[in-house]
């Protein structure tokens, strides 16, 4: 059966958080997050979530199933986002080897300096816990 890529409504949100429960994602999740996902059978595959309610729109926590990656289902979400986003700018801290990815929805590396300080710090906790990631922005 095919994949559904759509945004979340308030009925899905259990399901979500439960998704990224069991992808042992660790941070928490603000009710006021926008949730996007992919269903296949009834069950989600993949979500992601626009976080707001920093002082900047936030791109977090993408995660695909395992059995499940490398057949588009990223990129089809990320895609989603992407209209979804408009031309607001928006941040992301993913993994320096995903810049590509991200790339292709629209996304460019930055320097910290050109980041808001509520990232940049993000960033600087992020990479002294031992994670490769980068800062990129949209448009
Ligand atoms: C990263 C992740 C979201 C990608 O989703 P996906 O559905 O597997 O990605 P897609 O199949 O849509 O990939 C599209 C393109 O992105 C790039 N890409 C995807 N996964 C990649 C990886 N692990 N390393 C490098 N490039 C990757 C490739 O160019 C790929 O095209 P190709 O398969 O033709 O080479 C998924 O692998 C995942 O959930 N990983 C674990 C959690 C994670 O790292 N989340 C991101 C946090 S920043």
């Amino acid at each position: 059966m095919g994949i559904e890529i759509r945004a979340a409504s308030s009925v899905d949100r259990e399901r979500v958080v439960a998704f990224l429960d069991q992808q042992g994602y660790p941070h928490l999740i603000d009710e006021r997050d926008r949730h996007f996902i992919a269903e296949q059978d009834g069950q989600i595959v993949a979500s992601v979530r626009l976080s707001s309610v920093e002082p900047a729109l936030v791109l977090r926590g993408m995660r695909v199933r395992q059995d499940c990656r490398r057949q588009g289902i990223g990129r089809r979400l990320l895609a989603l986002v992407a209209q979804e986003i408009g031309r607001e700018p928006c941040y992301c801290l993913p993994y320096s080897w995903l810049d590509s990815f991200y790339g292709e929805a629209g996304f460019r590396p930055i320097s910290a300096a050109q980041a808001p300080s509520f990232l940049a710090e993000r960033h600087v906790r992020y990479v002294a816990n031992g994670q490769d990631v980068i800062i990129m922005r949209r448009p």
